[in-house]
């Protein structure tokens, strides 16, 4: 699936902007800076397709990408979340897009949430989580930049995401552990992207 190309479709920075739905898709959303486009360009074997011209702060679209001829599956790279410098007017534009994109998107099979594996969960991914499992929106956590976290650090980190999220009722409970700068965990990714299809 993954050595299919892989192209940008849509960018959509309102809800009367959203792409009308298409194949599955899956969401990849996160703090600005934990690793969304680099995830998307590991995923896919790209170097550039998903681009950081998303400047934090800056850029509040959707991006949606089609993968296969004919598209099989569309991957949406969300907005970040938690920039230091955004104004209450773009959050409160963000939390809308949010909204508007969630509820009832009958397409979207799971969000992936990026958390930093260095940091672990922050108030406001949980901000995130929460409006997730308002939304009875399936997501998945993944902790990124494994290969910038002390080996000490790795279960203890794991295990307090995998308790944090015990407790929310649309939580995948299962983690997965991905760096884009090595490849580790990405092939795990993919398989969980490719179970997802053949549900
Ligand atoms: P926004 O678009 O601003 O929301 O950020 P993003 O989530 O798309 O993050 P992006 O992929 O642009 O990566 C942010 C920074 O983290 C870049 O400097 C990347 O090189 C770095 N980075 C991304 N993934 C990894 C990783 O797996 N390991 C390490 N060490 N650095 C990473
Ligand atoms: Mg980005």
């Amino acid at each position: 699936l993954f050595a299919q190309p892989c192209d940008f479709i849509w960018a959509a920075t309102d809800a009367l902007q959203l792409p009308p739905s298409g194949p599955p898709e899956i969401a990849f959303a996160g703090r600005s800076n934990v690793g969304k486009s680099s995830l998307l360009n590991a995923l896919t074997n790209r170097k550039a397709l998903a681009r950081t011209s998303n400047t934090p702060g800056r850029t509040q679209a959707l991006n949606f990408f089609d993968l296969g001829t004919p598209p099989r599956l569309r991957l949406v790279d969300m907005p970040g979340y938690g920039h230091a410098a955004a104004s209450k007017n773009k959050i409160a534009s963000w939390t809308r897009l949010m909204h508007d994109y969630l509820r009832g998107r009958a397409t979207l099979k799971r969000v992936f949430v990026l958390i930093d594996g260095r940091h672990g969960l922050k108030p406001i991914d949980n901000d995130m989580l929460d409006l997730l499992d308002r939304a009875a929106v399936s997501y998945q956590a993944v902790l990124t930049k494994a290969d910038d976290i002390k080996d000490a650090d790795r279960a203890p980190r794991l295990a307090e995401t995998a308790a944090a999220l015990a407790k929310r009722p649309a939580a995948f409970p299962e983690i997965i552990l991905t760096s884009s700068e090595t490849g580790a965990g990405i092939a795990e990714l993919r398989g969980a992207i490719a179970k997802l299809l053949a549900e």
